[in-house]
């Protein structure tokens, strides 16, 4: 997967004060096993899977979006991530020339009132006279986020006064992970830089997302997604929460925040604007995630959260409301006229049990439900174990833990109530020593616990992986579904776990069973999907989580398919020699779902499940001379 950012467009503004010029552990078998599922078509016992079960979780750490998804090049673009105060840190902006040839100093004279530092670049050197810039010039340069993929390319500029915006594009020759932005000049003058911007012109829709990132989340197909964070939007402290009217407007007006909870500046392209934009390019339910007058180390009274309902409020507005109101008259002047499909909303993350959580989150819920009565809003206390003290359309579910515990954690919600509150499983992973950095063994036990979570859709509204996104040079969280750097990306175990799901939104669950003497390593669900063709299949998903092979025979109604002579049969497997195994820059490709058909096999066909693997079984839906017993359905012939 490349990423080709050869063509950008750099957008500088700064002004020029006196003449100046710049340029710019091996899976063994012996023994087999057999098992049988039965498969029952009838509607009485079938299940309508919710249409937004599964879908992502986008939180910004490990540079997911600054770096990652959020496509822009350079990194600090406006000098400002070290606070309002001067002398500011210009981290990772860089100097090419020695104290003889320039001075560089940051002032606070931006014309943006929300941003006011500036980089102030005095030259005293000249191309004539006694004090010659050297041959390259002086200046400074940005190396983007660990390197920026583009290659050599030159520009110049004319002779400015006064705060102007420029804008070039520039068309890179070749591709180098490791290329960076210069900035200089030979000529004696000041120059001031105020935001410095370098987009690639290849995003998606021009809408700033990488693409191959952007093309990663879409083939996950996802129901919604849930953003900004997590604990970002906590913060260890309030002042440094994630708060949306300071993320929208022009990018170059934004005054960026330090995210204090993954310890990193963020300079906010990738705002509350462009996560609707992201979810309905995705075709996905944006889930908004606010703060909730609660970070990790202080909290807003009850009795002082007012403001911060207006706010959220105001957010909503902005997604939701009409171009004549106040806020969707500046998402109209962004470019999105339309109102964004804002249903669900998230107060705070993982603040149950904080001194004001219940008394903040009940001063949220009867405002956002006078105003929007439609919108559903989501607990974060646990509703699975005992009824919630508070009223909540769902309530958050989080899980990270060992392998072995996940994949029996399937069956966590089979006794859970089916009134409302349903479950939101926003956040669940393998983790620590059984995950590695994304192994085969962490997604075999995910796919287990997430059979169950389909199995239980009439209990579970939605879920979603946790973390999205790692951009190898900021590894905080561990592992991930999705890996980058600058130049490529590939997905992990879990990752392509998740592609087994793609077509589960919206499907029929069908009743199952197995039974096998080894039944507590395996586990199964089957579900009736459409393709846009509008052919219908019937799809068996198997885990098979013990390392003895399995020999499966499947009943659909009590009619066993492996003796069926002549029928379609696709089998996509996820499996590898050894449990640990992982994907990596340099075997992207080492653990991923294979398939195969088993098209007019014809007789009896066994369908043997490898030790520690993930298969899925899509037979086509059609009329023909064998009727599955007990339904008069026409859809419930098969071959
Ligand atoms: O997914 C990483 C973190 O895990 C999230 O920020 C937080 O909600 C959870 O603790």
């Amino acid at each position: 997967m490349g990423f080709n950012s050869a063509i950008c467009s750099i957008l500088l503004f700064f002004f020029i004060a006196l003449n100046s010029i710049y340029q710019s552990s091996a899976i063994e078998t012996e023994a087999s096993q057999t098992a049988l599922l039965f498969v029952n078509t009838s509607e009485a016992s079938a299940k309508e899977i919710p249409e937004n079960l599964f879908g992502i979780f986008f939180e910004e750490i490990n540079h997911a979006g600054a770096g990652g998804l959020w496509a822009e090049l350079v990194s600090n673009r406006g000098f400002e991530a070290g606070g309002p105060n001067t002398p500011s840190n210009i981290d990772p902006w860089s100097i090419i020339g020695d104290d003889s040839s320039l001075i560089v100093s940051t002032e606070r004279s931006s014309c943006f009132p929300r941003n006011k530092i500036v980089l102030r670049m005095e030259v005293l050197c000249d191309n004539e006279g006694t004090s010659i810039c050297p041959a390259g010039g002086v200046g400074i340069y940005n190396p983007g986020f660990w390197g920026m993929t583009l290659a050599t390319t030159n520009f110049k500029a004319s002779h400015v006064s006064n705060w102007t915006k420029m804008e070039v594009l520039l068309q890179a020759q070749g591709t180098d992970a490791k290329s960076r932005l210069q900035l200089t000049t030979t000529r004696k003058g000041v120059i001031w830089f105020d935001q410095v911007s370098l987009m690639p012109t290849d995003t998606y829709k021009e809408h700033g997302f990488r693409s191959d990132l952007f093309e990663m989340l879409k083939d996950l197909k996802p129901g919604f997604i849930r953003f900004p964070g997590g604990c970002f939007v906590e913060g260890e402290w309030l002042r440094n929460a994630f708060r949306w009217k300071e993320t929208v407007g022009p990018w170059e007006e934004r005054p960026g925040h330090f995210g204090d909870v993954w310890q990193y500046w963020t300079d906010d392209g990738l705002g509350h604007f462009e996560f609707l934009q992201l979810a309905e390019d995705l075709g996905a339910a944006p889930v908004w995630v606010f703060n909730n007058g609660i970070s990790h180390n202080d909290q807003v009274d009850t009795s002082n959260v007012l403001p911060f309902v207006q706010e959220i409020l105001d957010g909503i507005e902005f997604a939701r409301g009409d171009p004549q109101s106040k806020w969707g008259f500046l998402r109209a002047a962004m470019g999105h006229r339309e109102p964004f499909d804002l249903k669900y909303v998230a107060v705070g993350n993982e603040d149950c049990g904080k001194k004001n959580y219940v008394g903040n989150y009940l001063k949220f819920y009867s405002a956002i439900k006078k105003a929007y009565p439609d919108i559903k809003i989501i607990s974060n206390c646990d509703g699975s174990s005992k009824p919630l003290d508070h009223p909540a359309d769902l309530y958050d579910y989080h899980i990270y833990t060992g392998a072995n515990n996940m994949f029996s954690s399937a069956s966590k919600f089979d006794q859970v109530s089916r009134n409302d509150p349903k479950a939101f499983v926003s956040e669940y992973a393998v983790n620590g020593n059984d995950a590695g950095k994304g192994s085969l063994l962490a997604a075999l036990a995910e796919a287990g616990f997430v059979i169950g979570l389909e199995r239980n859709c009439d209990a579970v509204e939605m879920a979603s992986y946790a973390p999205l996104f790692v951009n190898t040079n900021d590894r905080n969280w561990n592992p991930d579904a999705i890996v980058f750097d600058s130049a490529q990306a590939y997905g992990t175990p879990s990752y392509w776990m998740q592609h087994f799901f793609r077509e589960s939104n919206g499907a029929t669950l069908l009743s199952s069973t197995l039974q096998a003497n080894s039944s507590s390593s395996l586990i199964a669900s089957a579900i009736v999907w459409q393709n846009s063709d509008n052919k219908k299949y019937l799809r068996i998903k198997v885990v098979n989580f013990g390392s003895d092979n399995v020999t499966l025979q499947i009943f659909i109604d009590g009619l066993e398919l492996n003796s069926v002579p002549s029928f379609g049969l696709t089998k996509t497997e996820l499996t590898s020699s050894n449990l640990m195994d992982e994907n990596s820059f340099q075997m992207p490709k080492k653990v991923m779902p294979v398939k195969s058909s088993m098209e007019d096999a014809g007789g009896k066909v066994d369908i043997v499940l490898s030790p520690h693997s993930f298969t899925s079984f899509d037979l086509l839906m059609k009329s023909s001379s064998i009727r599955m017993v007990g339904s008069d359905n026409a859809d419930s012939y098969f071959m």
